[in-house]
């Protein structure tokens, strides 16, 4: 069996593999030449534990194969994924582009009958107009139908996710299509829900916005608990408890960041208001998302005094999450902005994604970042530090060590993750969110 994946990202690059894997011929392919080279030479352009060795182990296989080129891998496909990006504009609508193009080149070279599964998040209703472009291009005798099969993987256990989902969803316009893509993933475990396409791509959506809306009501409930007297792990532990609400997804901290949820919120609402529906749950989700960076930064110039001109802060952390490189819409690039604006000198750390940091434009050209080469380089002389992303490194580090390194033992706890009371008795002065008990 023969399939393809368009986009070489998080979703195509790992779902490709696993199926190649699975011993089906797989053809990944991408516009980027670049790309494609360094992956035949077995080159991951990211992150991602256990992706690289099995991407090695399935191109020497002979099953995975990278192209740039539809017309080796789309003509014999039983089913092309489309696994592009779809990123949001600047005016918070969905950028369509790279869908458009990859339809259209798949377009050009359909032979037979062949599924085109679209994996990417898309808007609801999507299809209709990239049906119009298929038209435009496709050859006769090449039939076609439209899937939406989307993907729930999370960077950092994207390979586990894959093959072990708690669902796999099927949007078909027919039995056809669906024994179809039935059978391509009779291999990977997890319930499979058969639907039609709009149901499918709102499933998606809709997780995704509930899920970050989890993490803001526990930031909401951690503000309160704050201000009112209690202590937010315990708040949340307790609510935890029940079945129906769960400790999943229920942690309070800087907020979420990442590629899906930021936009996939943003666009669920923008889908909702065309609709003719003020979903307002949606709109505070975001909002109280971005209040969590303004109260950390608070958090911060009162530890230090005030304000933070001229300060020497130490950052430990900065991709959107642990066990990823990835930085996009990572609360710490818009934290180290803010400070920079306010004349602070940073000194930063993180296991993985400093060269991706590097490449960010502000980053690039301020004189007042800096980066070290472990979590220690980034305390001496500091005037405080911040933890942002909880990497597990950073769970176990040596405060005597660290008290000696630091100009003032000034420490500002963005996930929670260090022990308040040992380090209040070593003399540190130690923020956090969520905290107001006396006790
Ligand atoms: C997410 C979804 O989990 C996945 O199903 C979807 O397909 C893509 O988006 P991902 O972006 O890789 O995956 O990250 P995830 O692990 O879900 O974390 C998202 C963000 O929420 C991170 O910034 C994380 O730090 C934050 N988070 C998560 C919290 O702040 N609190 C929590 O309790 C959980």
């Amino acid at each position: 069996m023969k399939i393809s994946f368009v986009g070489t990202g998080y979703v195509g690059l790992v779902t490709g593999a696993i199926f190649a894997d699975y011993g089906y011929k797989v053809h990944c392919i991408d516009v980027n030449e670049q790309r494609i080279k360094e992956l035949n030479e077995g080159k991951i352009p990211f992150f991602e534990p256990g992706l690289e060795a099995l991407v090695k182990k399935n191109v020497a296989s002979k099953n995975l194969h990278f192209t740039t080129d539809y017309a080796t891998a789309v003509p014999d496909s039983q089913a092309v994924f489309i696994c592009v990006g779809t990123p949001p504009l600047s005016n918070g609508e969905v950028d369509l582009s790279q869908l458009t193009s990859a339809v259209e080149m798949t377009a050009k070279h359909l032979k037979g009958y062949t599924v085109i599964a679209i994996k990417s998040t898309v808007p609801i209703g999507v299809e209709v107009m990239l049906g119009e472009i298929i038209k435009k291009h496709v050859k006769q005798g090449a039939t076609y139908e439209f899937a939406s099969v989307p993907e729930f993987l999370s960077e950092g256990t994207a390979l586990e996710n894959t093959l072990h989902p708690d669902r796999l969803v099927f949007g078909v316009t027919s039995k056809k299509a669906a024994d179809v893509l039935l059978g391509i993933h009779k291999h990977i475990s997890g319930e499979r829900i058969v639907t039609d396409l709009r149901s499918a791509q709102m499933i998606k959506y809709a997780s995704n916005t509930f899920l970050a809306m989890k993490i803001s009501y526990a930031n909401a409930v951690a503000n309160i608990a704050e201000r009112a007297g209690a202590n937010a792990r315990d708040v949340l532990y307790g609510m935890g408890l029940d079945k129906r609400i769960g400790h999943a997804f229920f942690k309070y901290g800087v907020g979420f960041g990442g590629s899906c949820f930021p936009k996939d919120v943003q666009a669920f609402y923008d889908v909702a208001l065309k609709n003719g529906y003020d979903f307002t749950l949606a709109k505070a989700t975001y909002d109280t998302n971005l209040q969590q960076v303004t109260l950390f930064l608070d958090k911060i110039r009162a530890a230090v005094g005030g304000s933070v001109e001229n300060k020497t802060i130490g950052i430990l952390g900065l991709s959107f999450k642990p066990d990823t490189d990835d930085i996009r819409e990572a609360p710490a690039l818009r934290i180290m902005k803010q400070l920079v604006e306010e004349g602070a000198k940073l000194h930063a750390y993180d296991p993985v994604a400093i060269p991706k940091v590097q490449l960010v434009p502000f980053v690039h050209e301020s004189s007042q970042i800096h980066f070290a080469d472990d979590a220690y380089g980034v305390m001496k002389d500091a005037d405080a530090m911040l933890l942002v992303t909880e990497w597990n490194e950073f769970k176990e580090l040596d405060f005597k060590k660290i008290k000696q390194l630091m100009k003032k033992p000034v420490i500002v706890d963005g996930r929670s993750i260090f022990d308040a009371q040992a380090l209040k008795e070593m003399g540190f002065s130690y923020a956090q969110f969520g905290n107001g008990s006396k006790s």
